[in-house]
């Protein structure tokens, strides 16, 4: 592709994180996956995502998590901004940067957020205009939760947790979100579930009705009671301590409680901005949890925040938004 085609220099997308509000885990699959059926809701935790036409290929994570994450080629993000460069046959560096609030190695899909959010941004910034279709296929081939950091929203999640069927959800829910300061394999997570079912059959994996229903009703009690994740014995296995952060906040007024994905954050449902802030401060002076973010569900899956022509730094202020007409998932 000839850069005259490109009239932007860079592009910031914003990317939510997510928790599952049910996770069935079925049997392990022969490419080491395990046959999924997930219900996902993005909620308001975000990263930012940068992407700058550049000489060479490179990354920059900012924020209080930079540390724990990878900058080099092994980073998902350039991962996924290669990925489009190859299959959209185009020959023009990025340098990625990401602001990052979505704690990392937690159940949140921080990672997965990063990938979506640069596959967008670049689509955007190399005037791509990849269909809906095209990004998610290639999403895919990234992780099995960049898909859903794509859509956003509430969503049914199968195969291997990447084949996404929108459903019928009502209503806006509060979350209090109780995070690790040590982290956990997903691998290590999906490992420990096969060895604690190792004796028993498993059964495919299907939604439940009741999860069904609670959505469809937008009743915040029904949502709390229906939470399930298949994993959650598994990560309270490798990490006992989260049993106490479950009982401190179930003690404390939540209407549900459940570890997010393969953990280690446990993601607690409240009846509103009251109780999630009552929550916060409970789990907080308790010790329970080192940290406590609060956020809403749904929000909408990655987006467009600003585009620009030119580097970062020259249009640097705050709510600046791109070109007209400029696209968002
Ligand atoms: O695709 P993703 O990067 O999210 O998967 C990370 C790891 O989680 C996989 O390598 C696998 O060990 C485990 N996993 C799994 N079954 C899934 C999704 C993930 O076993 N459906």
């Amino acid at each position: 592709m000839s850069s005259a085609a490109v009239s932007l220099q860079c592009v910031t997308a914003r990317v939510p994180a997510k928790v599952n509000l049910e996770l069935m885990v079925g049997p392990l699959r022969p490419d080491g996956f395990h046959h999924l059926a997930t219900v996902f809701q993005a909620v308001g935790l975000h990263d930012d995502v940068t992407v700058e036409l550049a000489q060479d290929w490179g990354i920059t994570i900012n924020g209080p998590y930079a540390a724990q994450v990878p900058a080099d080629g092994t980073n998902l993000a350039l991962r996924a901004a290669r990925l489009l460069a190859d299959a959209a046959g185009i020959d023009l560096p990025v340098h990625i940067t990401i602001d990052k609030d979505i704690p990392v190695a937690a159940g949140m899909a921080g990672g997965s957020a990063d990938a979506a959010g640069a596959l967008l941004a670049c689509d955007a910034l190399w005037g791509v205009w990849s269909s809906k279709a095209a990004l998610e296929d290639l999403a895919a081939e990234l992780g099995s939760d960049v898909p859903f950091a794509l859509t956003g929203g509430t969503a049914m999640g199968s195969g291997r947790g990447d084949r996404l069927a929108p459903v019928l959800a009502r209503g806006r829910y509060s979350w209090v979100l109780a995070l690790s300061d040590v982290g956990l394999s997903t691998p290590d997570v999906y490992a420990e579930c096969d060895r604690l079912r190792s004796s028993q059959p498993v059964p495919d994996p299907t939604p439940s009705a009741a999860m069904m229903t609670a959505l469809r009703s937008g009743d915040a009690v029904s949502l709390g009671r229906a939470l399930s994740n298949d994993l959650q014995p598994a990560a309270l296995s490798l990490q006992p301590r989260l049993e106490e952060v479950l009982s401190t906040g179930l003690d404390n007024g939540a209407l549900g409680g459940i570890v997010s994905g393969s953990g280690p954050t446990v993601a607690f449902l409240v009846a509103g901005t009251e109780s999630s802030l009552d929550l916060a401060v409970a789990l907080t002076a308790s010790g329970a949890a080192p940290s406590v973010k609060r956020a809403v569900g749904p929000v909408r899956g990655a987006h467009i925040l600003t585009a620009a022509s030119g580097p970062r730094g020259s249009y640097g202020a705050a709510g600046q938004t791109g070109p007209a007409g400029l696209r968002s998932s």
